[in-house]
C-alpha cells in the first residue's frame, strides 16, 4: 500500500456517502441503503465497489443518468412473484426492495423471485444474498452490466460481467457467500489498478486480434469502444473450460433482461439509458427441514473442505465467505483505506455539495 493511504474511520465515510446521495436528491432512507450497500464492500475488501465507485454514482445522477429518487413500479405479482419496474432509480435501493420482498414471500410460501427492469448498478451482489442468510435463507442474487465479456471464440465484449451469486447459511460465524462475477475479472479491478497505473495479469482480457492484454488505462478506454473484452470464467477459448463461464454468462444476462422484459447484451448502452436489470431469488430453508441441520450440515461442508489436503506451499484452503468475515473484522479497526485519487474524489463531492462539516485527515 501507498505511502498516500489514509484510513478513514468506517462510520465517518458511510455517514459521509449517505450525505452525498442525499445531497444528490435521494431520500434519506434511500440514501442510507446505498451508503449501507457500498460500506458492507468496503467492509468486505471489496475495494473496487465500494467508496471507489461514488464517484461514478455522483457522476451519473448529476448527469441525469441515474434518477435519485427511486420509484418502484410493481408491474406483476403473484404469491411468490413480483416483476419490478425501478424507474431508473438506484439499483442498490430496489434491489434491497427486492430481496425484501422475496424474503417476505419465501416467510410465508417457501420461495420468493423477484425480478427487476429498468434499474441501474447495483453494487456488490453479496449484500442482498446476506439478507436473505440472516433470515436462514437461501439467497441468489444477480445483474446484467454493461456487456464487457466476450463469447468463447469471439472478440467482441458481448455480455456484462454478470454475477451469478449463492448465499447459504451456516452453523458458522460467517455464511457461505459466493460472491462474484462470471467473467475471469470485473471492470472494477481493472479501474482498482488504473487508479495506480498497475499492469493487470496476463490472461484476464484480450484485445481486438484476441491477444492477452494488461495495460489497465488502455484497457478501460477499449472496453468503452469494444476493441478490448473480459475473459469469461474458464479463459480464452475450450481447453480451460471458457465455454462453461460465458454458459453462466448467458444465465445470467437471460434471467436479468427476459423476465422483466428489459434490454440485452449490446442494447446495454450509456444512449439507451443503461437499463439494468436484476433477479433474486430466497428460499426459506425451514420449509424443507429445520434450519439447525441445514446449517450444520452446510457448516460441515465448509469444515471439511478447509480441512481437507492442502497444495504444496499452501497453508489454507478457503471457503467462500471466509476472507471477506475476515476482512471485515480487520477494516472495522483499522477504517478504510483510501489512496490518493480517492482522498481527491472525496474532496471533490464534498466541496461541490458543501458538506464542509466533514473534516478528513488529507
Ligand atoms: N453490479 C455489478 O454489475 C457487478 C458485476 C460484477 C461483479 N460485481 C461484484 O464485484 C465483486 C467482486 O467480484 P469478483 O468476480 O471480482 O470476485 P472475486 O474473484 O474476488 O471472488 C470473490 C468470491 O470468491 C470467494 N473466494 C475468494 N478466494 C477464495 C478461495 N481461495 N477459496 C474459496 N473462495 C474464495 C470469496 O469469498 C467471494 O465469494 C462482487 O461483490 C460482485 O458482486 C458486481
Amino acid at each position: 500500500m501507498g505511502d498516500d493511504v489514509v484510513h478513514l474511520k468506517v462510520e465517518i465515510l458511510q455517514d459521509f456517502m449517505r450525505d452525498v446521495f442525499i445531497g444528490l436528491g435521494a431520500p434519506e432512507e434511500d440514501a442510507k441503503i446505498c451508503a449501507d450497500v457500498l460500506i458492507a464492500s468496503d467492509l468486505r475488501g471489496i475495494t473496487s465497489h465500494g467508496v471507489q465507485r461514488l464517484k461514478m454514482y455522483y457522476d451519473r445522477i448529476k448527469l441525469g443518468l441515474i434518477n435519485p429518487e427511486t420509484n418502484i413500479t410493481i408491474v406483476k405479482e403473484s404469491p411468490t412473484t413480483a416483476t419490478f419496474d425501478a424507474g431508473h432509480g438506484l439499483g442498490h435501493v430496489v434491489s434491497y426492495r427486492a430481496m425484501e420482498l422475496a424474503i417476505k414471500k419465501a416467510e410465508e410460501y417457501g420461495t420468493g423471485a423477484v425480478a427487476v427492469g429498468n434499474s441501474t448498478h447495483y453494487g456488490i451482489a453479496g449484500y442482498y444474498l446476506i439478507m436473505a442468510c440472516k433470515k436462514g435463507m437461501i439467497g441468489l442474487s444477480i445483474t446484467n452490466a454493461r456487456p464487457s465479456i466476450a463469447p468463447t471464440f469471439g472478440i467482441e465484449p458481448m455480455m456484462g460481467t454478470n454475477p451469478l451469486t449463492f448465499g447459504m447459511p451456516t452453523d458458522e460465524e460467517f455464511d457461505f457467500i459466493l460472491d462474484c462475477a462470471t467473467s475471469i475479472t470485473q471492470r472494477g479491478k481493472i479501474e482498482v489498478f488504473s487508479r495506480t497505473e498497475t499492469p493487470i495479469p496476463e490472461g484476464w482480457v484480450i484485445d481486438k486480434d484476441g491477444k492477452l492484454a494488461t495495460d489497465p488505462v488502455e484497457i478501460l478506454k477499449q472496453l468503452k469502444d469494444g476493441t478490448a473484452a473480459l475473459l469469461p470464467l474458464g479463459g480464452a477459448g475450450e481447453i480451460t473450460g471458457g465455454h462453461k463461464g460465458y454458459g453462466y454468462s448467458v444465465i445470467v444476462e437471460m434471467l436479468s433482461s427476459a423476465l422483466s422484459g428489459g434490454p440485452f447484451l449490446k442494447d446495454l448502452t450509456l444512449d439507451k439509458g443503461w437499463k439494468i436489470g436484476h433477479f433474486f431469488l430466497a428460499i426459506d430453508v425451514s420449509k424443507f427441514i429445520s434450519v439447525d441441520i441445514f446449517k450444520k450440515i452446510t457448516g460441515d461442508i465448509c469444515r471439511t473442505l478447509r480441512n481437507s489436503k492442502k497444495a504444496p506451499d499452501q497453508e489454507r484452503i478457503y471457503t467462500a465467505g471466509e476472507k471477506e468475515y475476515e476482512m471485515e473484522q480487520k477494516i472495522a479497526k483499522t477504517g478504510v483505506p483510501l489512496n490518493k485519487s480517492l482522498q481527491n474524489d472525496l474532496l471533490t463531492m464534498k466541496k461541490e455539495l458543501g458538506l464542509e462539516q466533514y473534516k478528513f485527515p488529507f
